[in-house]
């Protein structure tokens, strides 16, 4: 079936109270992997990419490979920009077919978080593209942070509030105790803050940097409003893992598919793992219909309005 957007099955998530795996791809064998997932457990998935897979892989064959795996595939599937930090890389993005973005301004001062963050989603909107946004900050492990640095970053519940109504944005990536790329799950999250980012911005809210994150603060959070969880490092590591098993199976081995085959098995496992935590199993039906009888979700629709 052709790309849905990310707006009717966030909304369907938060209602439910289950979430959407938002799953980080950069390459051909995490597409396929991802999406085969999906169908096997009737799951609605969000297939997301980065700047830095966009740089790996070319616009062009991130969305393709993501737009053939969807027309293939009978559940919904919605092919998202992670942390895109321009108002040009959302663009580009729309451009190429993308059906939903995020702009990242966590980085930026505050009004310019607001600003841009507000430019994306008057530009996106037209054509009926949601938007992401974050506000507070999700820091990398990479740079070594300490807890009082990951508490000091956590998102202002009141300024969430602010800065959904100044911007417009459709769902909120949230600093709330997570941090990326961390390799074993230790953190855990601040659900009492989560609970009311959610009560007072009133908007699907994002989980990042899931990876790092205890597997019981994850099933909390979804309780009290996080409706997509991000998962990139995980997949990394089975994919990864996949690789090294097949190095040491066959270590004379010169056809690379006897390697990235053991990856693509290994990064599915991860993904099934995930989406059963999020409880986003079982959510559609043989015909591609969400289960839930209310609910539809629309294809994203390019076209111009009618005069
Ligand atoms: O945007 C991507 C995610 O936040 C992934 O975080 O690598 O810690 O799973 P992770
Ligand atoms: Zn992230």
């Amino acid at each position: 079936m052709p790309l849905v957007t990310s707006r009717e099955i966030l909304q369907l998530a938060l209602a439910e109270r289950f979430a959407v795996g938002a799953f980080n791809a950069n390459n051909m064998e995490m597409v396929q992997a991802i999406v085969e997932t999906a169908q096997e457990e009737r799951a609605p998935v969000i297939l997301q990419v980065s700047q830095g897979a966009i740089r790996y892989a070319g616009l062009d064959y991130a969305a393709g490979m993501v737009k053939i795996a969807a027309e293939q595939a009978d559940v919904p599937v919605v092919l998202h920009l992670d942390h895109g930090t321009s108002f040009e890389q959302n663009v580009l993005c729309l451009r190429a077919g993308f059906t939903s973005l995020m702009f990242d301004g966590s980085k930026l001062p505050y009004e310019e978080n607001v600003s841009i963050t507000k430019m994306v989603c008057d530009i996106a909107h037209i054509i009926g593209v949601p938007v992401e946004a974050e506000l507070g900050r999700v820091l990398q492990s990479t740079d070594g942070v300490t807890p009082e640095e990951v508490e000091a970053a956590m998102t202002d519940p009141d300024q969430a509030k602010e800065f959904i109504d100044l911007t417009g944005a459709d769902s909120l990536a949230v600093a709330v105790g997570s941090v990326h790329a961390m390799k074993a799950r230790q953190a855990a999250l601040d659900i009492l803050r989560i609970k009311t980012i959610r009560q007072k911005a009133g908007v699907p809210l994002v989980l990042h940097g899931s990876s790092g994150v205890k597997h019981e603060s994850v099933v909390e959070a979804i309780e009290h409003g996080i409706c997509k969880v991000n998962v990139a490092t995980y997949l990394n590591q089975a994919f990864v893992r996949g690789m090294r098993e097949g190095f040491e199976r066959h270590p004379d081995e010169v056809d690379p598919r006897k390697y990235l085959s053991i990856s693509r098995d290994n990064t599915k496992e991860a993904v099934r793992e995930k989406i059963r935590l999020f409880k986003s199993n079982n959510r559609v039906d043989s015909s591609g219909g969400f289960k839930s009888p209310s609910r539809q979700y629309r294809s994203v629709d390019l076209g111009g309005s009618e005069e």
